[in-house]
C-alpha cells in the first residue's frame, strides 16, 4: 500500500513539475513573440506618428526606466494615439505591471486602443477617457512610474496630485521640458526645488524629459 502511495506521489510530482516547466517555457515564448511584434511595429511606425506623440528615442527612455527599475504600477497623463503607451505597456509586459492612461479626446483614444491591440499589449493597459484634471485626483494609486505629457500649464498641479500616491524610489517623468512652452519653466522650478525629489534631465531628443526620483 505504502509503495503504491509512493509511486503515485512521485508520478504526481513529475506531472506537476512538468506542467510548471511547460507553462514557464510557454510564457517565455509568448513574451519573445510579443517582443518581436512590438519591435517591428515601433520601427515601422517611427516616422508615422502625427498626434503630438513622443519621438522614438523618448519612448525608449521611458521603457528602459521601467524595465531597469522593475516598476509595475504606471500612470500616463496624455495618451493621444498611443506611441508612449506602447513603449510603457511593453516595458510593463516584461515586469508584470499595469498602466493606467488618461486621454480627453475620444478619437485619439480609440486609435490608441487599436494600436495596443495590434501589438498584443491591451492586457497591460487600463484606458480612461476624460479630463485628467479631475481623473488624476480620483485615482488611488499607488504608482511607481508616472509619465506626464498632457497640458503643460497643469504639470505642477498633476505633480502635486500624484506626489502622495507615488512610492518612494518611484519616478515622475514629464515631457517637453526642453521646449519653450507655457508652464514648463514653472514646472522645472517647482520640481528642482522639491526636497523629496532629485530631478535630472534626459536630452535624448530635443523635447527633453524631466525625471524626478522620489527619495
Ligand atoms: C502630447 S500629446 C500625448 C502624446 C502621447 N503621450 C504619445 O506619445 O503618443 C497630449 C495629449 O494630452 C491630451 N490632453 C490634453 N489635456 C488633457 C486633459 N486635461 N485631460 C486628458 N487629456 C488631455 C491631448 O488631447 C493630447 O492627445
Amino acid at each position: 500500500m505504502k509503495t503504491i502511495f509512493k509511486i503515485k506521489s512521485v508520478l504526481f510530482g513529475i506531472l506537476f513539475f512538468g506542467f510548471i516547466a511547460e507553462s514557464a517555457a510557454q510564457e517565455v515564448k509568448d513574451q519573445s513573440t510579443r517582443d518581436e511584434r512590438v519591435q517591428k511595429f515601433l520601427k515601422e511606425s517611427q516616422q508615422k506618428w502625427q498626434d503630438l506623440n513622443v519621438p522614438y528615442e523618448d519612448g525608449q527612455i521611458l521603457h528602459d526606466l521601467i524595465v531597469n527599475n522593475n516598476y509595475q504600477s504606471a500612470l500616463e497623463i496624455g495618451t493621444s494615439t498611443g506611441h508612449s503607451t506602447v513603449w510603457i505597456a511593453w516595458a510593463l509586459s516584461k515586469t508584470g505591471g499595469k498602466l493606467t492612461t488618461i486621454e480627453i479626446d475620444k478619437e485619439r483614444q480609440q486609435e490608441a486602443i487599436q494600436n495596443l491591440e495590434a501589438v498584443g499589449l491591451s492586457d497591460f493597459v487600463d484606458f480612461r477617457l476624460g479630463d485628467a484634471h479631475q481623473l488624476v485626483k480620483e485615482l488611488d494609486g499607488p504608482f511607481d512610474f508616472v509619465f506626464s505629457d498632457a497640458d503643460k500649464d497643469w504639470y505642477v498641479q498633476y505633480f502635486k496630485d500624484v506626489h502622495p500616491k507615488l512610492k518612494k524610489g518611484g519616478r515622475f517623468t514629464a515631457h517637453n521640458v526642453l521646449q519653450n512652452m507655457s508652464g514648463i519653466q514653472e514646472y522645472m522650478d517647482f520640481v528642482k526645488s522639491h526636497p523629496d525629489y532629485e530631478t535630472t534631465l534626459d536630452r535624448s531628443s530635443s523635447s527633453g524629459i524631466a525625471i524626478s526620483h522620489k527619495k
